[in-house]
């Protein structure tokens, strides 16, 4: 039997559009038992909404990482513990893909390196900045090459929280990239490029002040607000209460703000009762940096 636990992913850290991630400390687990009738049984959280047949995104994983490496589809029954709120931009569907790759490649001999996993991955799901943070933890930057996506781990195990504020709203990511223009200008990709360069300073050299400034977007960020009531309010009460930086997590609704330790409960309710003034609400988490990304383990 074994067990292959998935963290939760914050992607773009505001300028960093497709390109940054961050792995949290909130997981999915994934339990497989081999030789036994074929089964999906569904715990934690969030089940609601999930297959528990072979349409299952986990299980459709499995049989493509099978049949990728010629490698007999095995009869298994599998559990899933899910923490991941789903459609809340923090990388529920890349935990279900990296998971399941992770899982497969376990139980057929560990033929894939978890760099070719990467690639795998980045097939399946079609933006990195999710799937990379979720196989090698940390905070990453995924660059794409002419032989796929190069994965860098900027910081493995930085010295900050995260405070996630997770609004009562559903929003899929073809929603929240089917409003975004598909050309920018030269001016905004400058700020970009130039926030993103910062942001990469911040952490590499462990000066989380930079991150207030380097957390700042304009690419995706203005243009989702009509999506999620309160969003730029939020980001802007977060700084308020001392956060370092925060951001839009992936394509949204979920907030995220990196903050000193002893931060937490300033930024987490500030943020709470700005997204409630908006008419909006949510649950906060406060979440420490997952630094080893999707592990297996036999049990
Ligand atoms: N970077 C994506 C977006 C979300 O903002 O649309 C995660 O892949």
């Amino acid at each position: 039997m074994i067990s292959v636990k998935i963290p939760a992913t914050s992607a773009n850290l505001g300028p960093g559009f497709d390109c940054l991630g961050l792995a949290l400390q909130l997981h999915n687990t994934i339990t497989v038992e081999t030789n036994r009738p074929f089964k999906i049984s569904l715990a934690g959280s969030y089940c609601n909404g999930i297959p528990a047949d072979e349409s299952n995104l986990v299980w459709q994983t499995m049989c493509h990482f099978w049949d990728l490496v010629h490698y007999p589809t095995p009869s298994v029954a599998l559990t899933f513990e899910n923490h991941i709120p789903p459609a809340r931009g923090l990388g529920s569907s890349s935990a279900a893909i990296v998971g399941g790759l992770v899982a497969a490649n376990t139980i057929a001999g560990s033929p894939y390196t978890k760099y070719e996993l990467l690639q795998v991955a980045n097939a399946l799901e079609g933006h990195p900045d999710n799937v990379t943070p979720a196989l090698y933890g940390g905070v990453t930057l995924s660059i794409p090459t002419e032989d796929g996506i190069l994965p860098r781990v900027l910081a493995q195990s930085p010295k900050l929280r995260a405070v996630v504020v997770i609004p009562d709203l559903l929003l899929k990511t073809e929603k929240a990239r089917g409003i975004l223009p598909a050309d920018v200008s030269r001016n905004d990709a400058v700020f970009n490029i130039s926030h993103a360069g910062l942001l990469i300073e911040a952490f590499i050299r462990e000066e989380y002040s930079l991150l207030k400034e380097g957390m700042r977007d304009v690419l995706h960020q203005n243009q989702r607000s009509v999506l999620i009531p309160g969003l730029l309010e939020t980001l802007a009460a977060a700084l308020q209460a001392g956060a370092y930086g925060a951001a839009l997590s992936g394509s949204g609704p979920t907030l995220i703000a990196l903050i000193p330790d002893h931060l937490q409960l300033d930024v987490s309710q500030n943020m709470l009762n700005t997204m409630n003034q908006a008419g909006i609400t949510a649950q906060s988490l406060v979440l420490d940096i997952d630094s080893g990304g999707a592990t297996a383990s036999s049990i």
